[in-house]
């Protein structure tokens, strides 16, 4: 066990910083194991404090070389380092320059964060605090600087060298055996903003004109011969950019813009300033080696990263508290590009899920935090799905409260009043307070609560007044460290339904109406009466998800299959169907438990999905949602405690097979009309048609009958695109037939030498739910293409296993946890990052049904008992396992 702990960082101690830099000159010369860095800082005091105070820098793993105080060697006994810091006690108090050089090794570095080497390349990871492997600096973000940096090296290694801003100059060295390139970003930034790269890396070039007629070179690097491989990631950059100008009034500021692509990456992409870096699973694609969600995939992260430049880069953040003011806010904006280029409803659709999947599932365990978290231990294990995605929920509540005209101009005033700052969440609220005129300060507890709010509507209708009465009541869970809570501010979008599927207009009782649909529920409980309702409607709430918070309605099984076919919010009609499916899945998952064989469905499960699929008039791509299920993890945290993953998978697979079976006429059907639509288009209209093509194959495969399994292998072997070949695949691999094997093995033999293909290959088998899961994904780590130093090959076999395969992670013997935890130990070593996220898989543990549960805890105190753990691995494992 792990004795010393070092004390958290805590948002309440945060003090302005005493020095700031206003440039920084990098010198850096390339070498394998000896790179040598020599930056020259022009340091300042920041005038504050009064006393004067020492120069603390930051820095990791760094070999000393040399340090001067305005060009004079500065004598030992003026300074001190220690693991992590340089500290000069007693600097002259007026500004000064330091020229500090040091020694890295680029080779060794497997934590990827600093200087390392993918492949041969050299690339720079510095979110969140990488910056400090490469050179002696306050690491922090609201020392914001101007940077310079010359970059040289064999020009035989690295013909391609690359750093944020503008190119100013380059040229050879040493007889044309060396070159150097001079790059210049004028904006201030954050030194977790900075990169730099060198290389061999062919590139694509395009170009794209702002709205203020400026051109801007955009180009995106990759391995030499994946150039064809670049064309939906450069369109993915255009659209983003022309977006941004039209839908937020943001225009590109560099005369360059560049992505580069590298195998080996903690994360999927980094927003450096003009040299965004990609883990090059999110830039190459083409229809034959990735799938329709891989393209969206991309076109959301070349957006998202892109998007920082105003939210993050621009404005960044004035400590990591504050992650979610640069990371909530990008994802709603990316999720709002994409709602933009597509159908709304199913982006909205799919966004909820995975809020439910994996942030619900947070905030109902033992990592649960806020949005903004009021301490850490390690900033790494901060980069949730609560500060990203809920983060994202938070801004939107902004404007569903305030309307989407009056949220514009509260952008539009925050971008204005804070350009080039680092900012607070408290700051970007005042914007919206300002420019609506509202007090949003009980708002601001959606930054600071966790947990998920609970909210029960009753809703009664009486027929004598014409009158419909809406009560309202919420909760918030205790989570850890949080034990009682205040009401929060929730926005409710409300329908009213009449029978006919048209919406009653919403009169309050008092004679007020609810502001464009939207109810707001600031206290315990409330009361609503509406007025003039002339027939007993049906109560659409929540609709479009306005607020993240589970609700719980007294809504019949009758009222949810009338939703589902008519409310006109597309939303709610598919969380109708969602909530009838969610019921009886965890009925069914009693009944097993209980011992007893599942009844034949008799919700109206079926009536209400053969009715989606014969009336028409749904979009394909929605369809193909509603075709569905709810998925294991998410049934599991609906029973929220004693959960049996076994008994939750034989429901849903039973579920599955009942409607393949009942519904076999329509789904051959759609397949076969859908079938017709050839060739590949790659359009969002071929998109929704494979969607739903593959959803109904799905349940005609769940049958296990001969006609549909031979159906997925002609689909499998026929597909002129990945999306249609991965989906007969991945829907045999459920199914234990020997045409599995078969399939899989050709898989390997059509695509081997393909890695990121192979790691579709090596998901598939990991998620097979079957005992011979686990030795066959210990004999796949021997595999020649597989390999622990590479994050994208771990993720695709054990973090897939962890995530994607409840049944067999959670074997009653509780050898899948041993698997997880190996791996972690293994890996913590290497890259820390990396294991610490695959331990969170086991943060569900509590819920479990006792014997499992005791076997998850024991599997996380063999993890606690480790020696020398890194920090990021000891957090999560310590909150994990915290009793609170
Ligand atoms: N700034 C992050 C990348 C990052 C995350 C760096 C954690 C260091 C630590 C980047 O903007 C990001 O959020 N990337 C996401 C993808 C995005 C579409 C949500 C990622 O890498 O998963
Ligand atoms: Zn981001």
């Amino acid at each position: 066990m792990r004795t010393e702990e070092s004390p958290p960082v805590r948002l309440a101690d945060y003090r302005p910083p005493d020095w700031l830099v206003e440039t920084v000159e990098l010198d850096i010369a390339l070498h394998p194991e000896a790179t040598l860095v020599r930056a020259s800082l022009l340091l300042r005091p920041n005038g504050i404090g009064g006393v004067p105070a020492p120069v603390v820098l930051d820095g990791e793993a760094l070999a000393l070389r040399s340090i001067k105080l305005d060009g004079a060697t500065l004598p030992q006994e003026q300074y001190v380092t220690t693991a992590n810091r340089l500290t000069i006690s007693q600097p002259p108090q007026r500004p000064f320059r330091l020229e500090i050089e040091t020694v890295i090794n680029p080779s060794t570095n497997t934590q990827l964060q600093g200087l390392y080497r993918s492949g041969s390349t050299y690339c720079t990871q510095c979110e969140a605090e990488g910056f400090r492997r490469i050179t002696y600096f306050p690491d922090r973000p609201d020392v914001m600087a101007i940077y310079t940096t010359r970059i040289e090296a064999e020009k035989a290694h690295a013909p391609v060298l690359l750093a944020n801003g503008n190119l100013v100059a380059r040229g050879d060295i040493d007889g044309g055996n060396r070159h150097f390139a001079i790059w210049h970003d004028p904006f201030p930034k954050p030194s977790y903003l900075f990169a730099m790269i060198g290389g061999k890396l062919a590139c694509v070039e395009d170009h794209f004109q702002t709205m203020s007629g400026q051109d801007v070179t955009l180009r995106i690097y990759v391995e030499p011969g994946k150039e064809a491989r670049c064309g939906h990631a450069m369109e993915s950059l255009k659209r983003a950019m022309r977006w941004d100008e039209t839908a937020f009034g943001r225009e590109y500021d560099l005369d360059i813009f560049m992505i580069v692509a590298v195998s080996d990456f903690n994360m999927g992409a980094m927003e450096n300033k003009g040299l965004n870096t990609f883990n090059d699973k999110y830039v190459l694609a083409s229809p034959e080696t990735a799938t329709d969600a891989d393209f969206d995939r991309i076109e959301a992260i070349v957006a998202h990263e892109y998007f920082h430049n105003w939210t993050g880069n621009r404005i960044t953040c004035r400590d990591w508290f504050q992650l979610c003011l640069k990371e909530g806010l990008t994802v709603f904006r990316d999720q709002e590009f994409t709602a933009d280029g597509r159908s709304r409803a199913v982006e909205r659709i799919s966004d909820v899920r995975a809020l439910r999947a994996h942030q619900f599932d947070e905030d109902a365990g033992p990592l649960a935090h806020p949005v903004r978290p009021a301490q850490y231990h390690e900033i790494n294990n901060f980069y949730t799905s609560t500060v990203y995605e809920k983060g994202a929920e938070v801004v939107r509540m902004l404007q569903v409260l305030l309307g989407p005209q009056k949220f514009r101009t509260g952008m539009d005033l925050y971008f204005a009043r804070h350009d080039g700052q680092a900012a607070t969440v408290e700051q970007f609220v005042q914007c919206f307070a300002d420019v609506s005129g509202r007090d949003l300060s009980q708002f601001m507890l959606w930054y600071s609560q966790a947990g998920t709010p609970e909210v029960v509507a009753t809703g009664s209708y009486d027929a004598l007044r014409r009158s419909y009465r809406l009560e309202l009541a919420q909760r918030v869970p205790p989570t850890p460290g949080q034990t009682s809570k205040q009401a929060m501010v929730i926005p409710l979008a409300v329908g009213l339904v009449r029978r006919d599927g048209g919406d009653l207009p919403l009169k309050l009782g008092d004679g007020r109406a609810a502001d464009r649909g939207v109810l707001t529920l600031t206290e315990p409980h409330a009361t609503l009466v509406f007025a003039d309702v002339d027939q007993a409607p049906v109560l659409s709430l929540n609709r479009g998800f306005s607020a993240p918070i589970k609700l719980i309605t007294n809504l019949s099984a009758d009222d949810l299959r009338f939703l589902a076919r008519c409310d006109g919010d597309l939303f709610n009609r598919w969380q109708a169907f969602h909530g009838l499916a969610t019921r009886l899945l965890i009925d069914n998952v009693s009944t097993l438990r209980a011992g007893t064989a599942i009844a034949g469905e008799d919700s109206g499960l079926t009536d209400a999905l053969a009715a989606t699929l014969t009336l028409g008039g749904n979009e394909p791509a929605f369809v193909a949602l509603m075709l569905t299920l709810p998925g294991e993890a998410e049934i599991a945290r609906e029973i929220g405690q004693n959960v049996d993953p076994e008994a939750i998978f034989a429901a849903r697979s039973a579920l599955k097979m009942m409607l393949g079976n009942k519904l076999a006429a329509p789904l051959f059907d759609h397949y076969r009309r859908l079938s017709e639509r050839i060739p590949y288009r790659p359009d969002p209209a071929g998109v929704g048609w494979r969607a739903l093509r593959n959803a109904c194959l799905d349940l005609l495969v769940a049958t296990g009958k001969s006609d549909a399994i031979a159906i997925a292998v002609r689909q499998y072997q026929a597909a002129d695109n990945m999306t249609d070949r991965i989906a007969a695949l991945s829907t045999l691999t459920l199914c234990d037939v020997p045409e599995r094997r078969a399939a899989l093995d050709n898989f390997y033999d059509r695509y081997h030498g393909d890695p990121l293909i192979i790691d579709k290959w090596f998901t598939l088998q990991a998620t097979i739910p079957e005992p011979a899961t686990l030795d066959r994904i210990k004999e796949l780590t021997a595999h020649p293409a597989f390999s622990f130093g590479n994050p994208n090959r771990v993720r695709a076999l054990i973090h897939a296993f962890a995530l994607g395969n409840q049944k067999e992670f959670n074997r009653p013997d509780g050898m899948g946890y041993g698997l997880v935890v190996e791996t972690v130990l293994a890996l913590d070593q290497k890259n820390p990052q990396l294991a610490a996220r695959l331990l969170s898989a086991l943060k569900s543990w509590r819920a479990l049904e006792p014997g499992r549960r005791a076997l998850a805890q024991e599997a996380l105190r063999r993890v606690s008992a480790a020696p020398s753990l890194s920090p990021d691995v000891s957090d999560i494992v310590r909150r994990s396992l915290a009793e609170d």
